[in-house]
């Protein structure tokens, strides 16, 4: 047994052919690809499928992919009416955790793990997940659910789920960037909750499942919604740079930043820093993002000794919030696109696997008497 290392911290425990990450250069490459020219110029269904198979799609398996995802995208017959149960006051992360966790009970042989079995359910729950929380968000606004539109792609079908409306080209490529981005990163705790999970040969479903527990986190994905609690706090950009600094002489977090690998920019803040402008200025939204710079700025003189930069969750808040999406959404759209990378994990697991079973250091005592109750 190795000693104990708190949070597995610097601790290889997979190999993956997906992610590349450099932290201290704040690379991230998906096979290989610089995530720089996946946002510019690829789609999420491509990206999924370079994940899924190592390999850009020639034209014709972009195609036949893109068909068999679009086929995955209705519910199962009996989940509508699931979703319309969950109370409306529920956190969007709970239900869509149950929902998916639900999806099991839809399948006809939900355990089947074979490579080519988990691929085809990981198919299925990446393509009616939009579906899920699209007709939640609808449900609890008292709005009757949007069947998907087979004739979009992943992003604009969800966006017209939600809305009741086809969106502009604009806002569906700006949601494709996100997905793109947000799609796989390494070994995550989420995608390690995944792996971990699918290691007992357990089922697709269950891993998935604690992928989103997992994601919800505060100190994961959940972080982008603590971000944009934090924009609507400062009240204006002239006082951003007050409220940061209350928050480091507090010592609290600042959520959007820091991370466990890059101790660089994220490449993927820089992506969507660049994205979060444009749209802000398209929605009249620019004090989110000049209130996000001067933030950064002020990170950046205070933090980055400490190797303290944005992470993806930063401008994603804004990103979000000027796609139109409330608040409570933005961790589930994180969620939607890593389902992406989970589904990578859990099938390369399952290609290769040995059951995670890690040791724990033991500290308590040793050959300790068993006293009576009445002695006690
Ligand atoms: C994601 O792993 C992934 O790849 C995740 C992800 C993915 O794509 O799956 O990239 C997505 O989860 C991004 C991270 C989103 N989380 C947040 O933005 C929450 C805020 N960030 C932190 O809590 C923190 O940076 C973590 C959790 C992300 C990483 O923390 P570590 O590696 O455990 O670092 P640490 O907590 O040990 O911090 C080291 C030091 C500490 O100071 P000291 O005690 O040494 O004086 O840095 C400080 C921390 O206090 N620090 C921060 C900070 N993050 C770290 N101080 C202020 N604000 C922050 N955000």
């Amino acid at each position: 047994m190795s000693s104990y290392v708190k949070g597995l911290e610097g601790i290889v425990a997979a190999q993956t052919k997906m992610s590349y990450i450099d932290g201290a250069a704040g690379k991230l490459e998906y096979v290989g690809i610089p995530i720089g020219d996946l946002a510019s110029n690829s789609t999420f269904e491509e990206t999924v499928f370079l994940l899924w198979n190592s390999r850009l799609p020639t034209k014709a398996e972009l195609e036949a992919f893109t068909k068999d995802l679009r086929a995955s995208y209705a519910l199962p017959k009996g989940m509508a009416e699931r979703v319309k149960t969950v109370p409306t006051t529920a956190e969007p992360m709970h239900m869509l955790r149950t929902m998916v966790s639900a999806l099991a009970m839809h399948d006809a042989d939900p355990n089947a793990n074979s490579v080519e079995a988990a691929r085809a359910k990981s198919l299925k729950v990446l393509g009616c997940a939009p579906a899920i929380v699209a007709a939640y968000d609808r449900s609890r606004r008292g709005l009757d659910a949007i069947a998907p539109d087979a004739s979009l792609g992943f992003s604009a079908n969800f966006l017209y789920m939600l809305n009741g409306e086809k969106p502009t080209e604009a806002m569906t490529r700006a949601f494709d960037i996100c997905m793109i981005t947000h799609a796989d990163h390494g070994l995550n705790n989420s995608t390690f909750a995944a792996r971990v999970v699918i290691s007992t040969l357990s089922d697709v479903y269950s891993a998935l499942t604690a992928a989103i527990g997992s994601l919800r986190g505060p100190l994961h994905g959940g972080a982008n919604e603590g971000v944009m609690k934090m924009l609507n706090e400062i009240p204006s950009v002239d006082k951003a740079e007050a409220y940061v600094m209350d928050m480091i002489a507090r010592k609290e977090r600042i959520m959007g930043f820091g991370h466990r690998v890059y101790k660089a920019k994220d490449p993927r803040a820089a992506e969507l820093m660049t994205l979060a402008k444009q749209l802000a200025e398209d929605t009249g939204n620019m004090d989110l993002y000049t209130k996000s710079h001067k933030i950064e700025q002020v990170m950046e003189r205070e933090y980055a000794a400490k190797g303290i930069y944005p992470n993806v969750d930063f401008y994603s808040a804004t990103t979000y919030h000027c796609i139109g999406l409330k608040l409570d959404l933005f961790t589930p759209m994180f969620a939607l696109s890593r389902i992406a990378g989970w589904s990578g994990h859990i099938i390369e697991q399952l290609a290769d696997n040995r059951l995670f079973r890690p040791g724990a250091e033991y500290t308590g005592p040793h050959d300790a008497p068993y006293t009576p109750i009445d002695k006690r």
